[in-house]
Order: structure tokens, then sequence, then C-alpha cells
């Protein structure tokens, strides 16, 4: 009862400020629900970003993490952008900053610069195209056909896994996911043993031992679409356990177990779990209007330039 009331109360402020909330497959179950029911949206990166810029409300509440709060104030810099909280980073984000970054895209001249979106402002500012896992590939492709080098930066799972499917030549930055880097091939192997007939569905930010045991690699919308449309009736998930709400929303008759992480110890639904996702909370967003502290500003020349690179995202994508 107490949810429903200040799921309520939220809803009527969001009404008041012409405001909506965007929201990431990761985050709780309830911010999921409140999104969906207040006309909003939950989806991956990619789809975040498009419908931030495709609605008309004047404030976008984005509940995810910070990469995607500012994606949303680079393509809309008109809108008021504010988060549960500004504190919910990410560490392929945090692994990729700036200064060392363009040193590293100046001693590679002859690269073209590809970064994921899960970086900040400015590192997208020095990026010749952003992708999301869910055009990765696509991209990689498309630049590898016209002969480009690519400069792949901050995920290396995702950068390795890029290069072994698509054959581009990838140089790529060392960074990782700390939630998706945590999933153990190991783990899973034995999941299998006792679940022969689960499928394994797996986000590219895992580790190479990890999508050699997947059964389909993807990003967080292909998982779900997959789970949807495969006729398989268990699977295990090798991505945050928060996409279970979508899952079993999408999927009601079918199983999902989560792959094991180190330490987990065989399937647990309290591993997997992204710290920073998890900061996101109803009543952080019941709050969300009335504090000075959680509104995402970017400086407008670097939000310029990263425009350049996320519109050419959208472009490709639409
Ligand atoms: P998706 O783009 O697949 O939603 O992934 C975002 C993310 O942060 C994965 O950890
Ligand atoms: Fe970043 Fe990993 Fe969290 Fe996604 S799950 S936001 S990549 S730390």
């Amino acid at each position: 009862v107490q949810e429903q009331q200040l799921k309520a109360s939220i809803g009527a402020r969001l009404r008041a400020e012409n405001a909506v909330v965007v929201a990431h497959y990761y985050t709780a179950p309830e911010i999921q629900a409140l999104a969906e029911e207040t006309g909003g949206c939950v989806s991956d990166s990619l789809e975040m970003a498009r419908f931030g810029h495709d609605h008309p409300a004047s404030t976008l509440v984005v509940a995810g993490v910070k990469f995607m709060g500012e994606t949303a104030k680079i393509l809309t810099p008109h809108k008021r952008v504010l988060m549960p909280t500004l504190e919910a980073t990410c560490s392929l984000d945090v692994g990729c900053p700036v200064e060392e970054f363009s040193a590293f895209c100046d001693q590679h001249p002859d690269r073209e610069v590809v970064v994921y979106a899960n970086t900040s402002a400015a590192v997208k500012a020095r990026a010749d195209w952003v992708v999301t896992s869910s055009i990765a590939l696509d991209v990689a492709e498309h630049l590898s056909s016209q002969g480009k080098k690519i400069l792949w930066a901050p995920d290396r799972h995702l950068g390795d896994y890029v290069r072994r499917q698509t054959g581009a030549d990838i140089l790529v930055w060392e960074g990782a996911c700390i939630v998706h880097e945590e999933f153990k091939a190991r783990g899973i192997a034995d999941l299998k043993r006792v679940y022969p007939d689960a499928i394994v569905l797996a986000h590219p930010e895992s580790p190479n031992a990890v999508l050699e045991l997947a059964d389909r690699v993807g990003s967080t919308t292909q998982i779900i679409r997959a789970a949807r449309e495969m006729p398989n009736k268990r699977f295990i998930i090798a991505t945050d356990q928060g996409i279970f709400y979508k899952l079993q929303q999408q999927a009601p008759d079918k199983e999902f177990l989560i792959a094991p992480t180190a330490g987990s110890g065989g399937a647990c639904r309290s591993c997997a779990n992204c710290p920073w996702m998890a900061m996101n909370e109803l009543e952080t967003l019941a709050t969300v209007f009335n504090r000075p502290d959680n509104e995402i500003f970017v400086d407008p020349a670097v939000g310029e330039q990263a425009m350049v690179p996320l519109r050419r995202m959208l472009d490709f994508a639409a």
C-alpha cells in the first residue's frame, strides 16, 4: 500500500512537471513498473536515448546511470534532465578518463574512434562514433567494409567480441564492466549440467569464456527478444538481474536462471546486480524535483561536439 501511494504521488508530480521517466532494464522492478504506469519507457541504452529525444515532455527523469542522463542532455540540451542520484556511475565510464583516452587516440590517428555509450560526455566528444551493444556489430561491419581501422573503448570484452565476429581491425581500450566480468564459465557449465535443456543468453560485456558457452549473445533488448521468440522453456541469463522483470513480463511461461558469478555458488538472485543501477529507488525518485543536486548539466561546447557521434548513432540505427 505504501509503495502504491508513493507511486501515485510520483505520478502526480510527473504530470504537474510535464516530466517523463526513462528507465533502464537493470533498475529495480518497482522503478520499471512506475515508468510503464506513467507513460515513460523501460528499455536498453539505445532506446532510452531515442525515447528521451523524441518525447515531448520538457523534463526527463532518467532512472539509470549517469552516462544515460548525460546522453539525454546532449541530445536535448533544451530539456531539464534529472536523475534520482548523480552518484550512479558505471565502471566503464570511470575506467576511461578523458585525458588518458584522448592521449591514446592521439597515438593512433589512423583509427576511427568508436566509443560505447557507457562513457562521459567528454569522451564522446573525442569520438567519431558512439555505439550501444545493440548496434556495435553493425557499426563495426560498416566501418570495416569501408577499409577503416577502429579504436574501440572502453569495454575490452565487447571490443574483442566485435573483432571476433566481424574480423574488423580493432584496437581496444582495457576497460570492463564490474558486473558482467564476474560471470563464470565454470558456473554456467555446472548449471547446464543440472539443466541440460537450458539456453544460455549472454550480454557481450561478459568475458569470452562465457560468450563461448552462450547460445545467443546480445544487448538487453536482444536478450529479451530471444527469450520471447525462442521456443525453449528454460534460460540461463548472463546479464544484470534487473532484466528479470521484463523477461518474466514478456515470457511468463518460461523459467529464467541467473548465470552464476564469482562466489555465488550456483544460481542466485542477489548477484549480478549493478550497484549503481540499484541506487535508483522510489524514495529518491519521489524527491527528484525537490533537490538541487540532481540535475544533469553538460558543458555546452562539449555537448555540441558529443552530439555529432551520438546523432550518427541514432541515424545509423534508424
Ligand atoms: P544495453 O545497451 O544492452 O542496455 O546495456 C547497457 C549496459 O549498461 C550494460 O551493462
Ligand atoms: Fe556500467 Fe556494468 Fe553497471 Fe552497465 S552493469 S551500468 S556496464 S557497471
